[in-house]
């Protein structure tokens, strides 16, 4: 069929109704993106000449997606946490921002409220028999002058690539710290060595992926949120170098300055330092955070996100 309609009088005059245009209430900026959206979704209709088989098949995705509570695990999916770090970026670029440890995105499974402690955390709660590690780092300013009391809230996976609070089998925070950075400007937590997400087998996004041939599939990684009043908020990620999925993340979360490597360290002199008696994998991961007066950029951007209420 190539029946061209969209730029009638019949469907524009529909359109400009559709969005509200010709009403007083509502919110100016919702009318002129759903303007946009809807002009742009017929105009895909027309010109990939999409069946009613079709459309209606994604509205009934979107029912399920919606119901699997999975929408912001498809969007990173399907890049767009990503584009917006592009954005951001760019935007960065074009005032002349440079420097400071990049961002990549935050992902659906952070947890605010994590417990907090000064200079060192353990975040694991002991249940699960992974490799002991040691992540630890500088927080430094543009200049290198290290950063006292900064606030470096860490959340990663557990050994089956869960996360505390959306796995309920796991303790409530359990691999979720915040840790203020000493008088050094260091901080070190101790914790296992995560692994690798994959997107639940029989869920929304992993249908969707496959039928683009994809997996769902991230790197072991670990989130960090770090702030520090003065200075820019840092959303990041660090992703564990030698995994399968290190350069080939289905999130697009992965740079290549955000990949760490760890050490297997087996002298027990050096356990002993962390008051460890066994060996254990060291990682180092050192941030540096860029200066701002605008106090928007010193926290992360509103989202809903996930708070326990003790
Ligand atoms: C996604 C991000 C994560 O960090 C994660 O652990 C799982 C999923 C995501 O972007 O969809
Ligand atoms: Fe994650």
């Amino acid at each position: 069929m190539t029946v061209k309609t969209v730029h009638t009088a019949q469907v524009q005059a529909l359109l400009e109704k559709i969005a509200g245009f010709d009403q007083e209430g509502g919110n100016q900026r919702t009318k002129v993106l759903i303007h946009r959206i809807m002009k742009d979704v017929f105009q895909i209709i027309e010109d990939l000449d999409v069946t009613p088989e079709e459309f209606w098949s994604a509205v009934y995705y979107i029912n399920e997606l919606g119901q699997n509570g999975e929408a912001g695990l498809l969007a990173p999916g399907l890049g767009m946490d990503h584009y917006l770090d592009i954005r951001m970026d760019t935007a960065d670029a074009e005032a002349g921002l440079s420097g400071g440890t990049p961002r990549t995105i935050e992902g659906p499974l952070y947890v605010a409220g994590a417990p907090l402690s000064e200079g060192f955390a353990r975040m694991d709660d002991g249940t699960q028999d992974g490799e002991t590690l040691i992540i630890t780092g500088l927080v430094t300013d543009e200049a290198g002058q290290p950063l006292a009391d900064a606030v470096v809230d860490i959340w990663h996976a557990d050994l089956k690539g869960a996360y505390s609070y959306f796995d309920q089998s796991q303790s409530e925070y359990n691999l979720r710290r915040r840790i203020k950075t000493d008088a050094e400007g260091r901080y070190t937590a101790q914790s296992i060595i995560p692994s690798g997400y994959g997107c639940p087998s029989e869920g929304s996004t992993q249908k969707l992926l496959n039928q683009l041939g994809r997996h769902g599939r991230r790197p072991a990684h670990i989130h960090y949120f770090i702030s520090k009043p003065g200075y820019r908020h840092l959303t990041t990620q660090i992703n564990l170098a030698g995994d399968e999925y290190t350069f080939d993340d289905f999130a697009f979360a992965t740079r290549d300055e955000l990949v760490v490597e760890g050490k297997r360290i087996e002298d027990p002199v050096l356990a002993k330092q962390y008051g460890l008696s066994q060996p254990f994998t060291r990682m180092e991961f050192n941030i540096q955070l860029l200066a701002t007066d605008n106090p928007n950029q010193q926290q992360p951007h509103e989202r809903k996100r996930a708070l326990l209420t003790q």
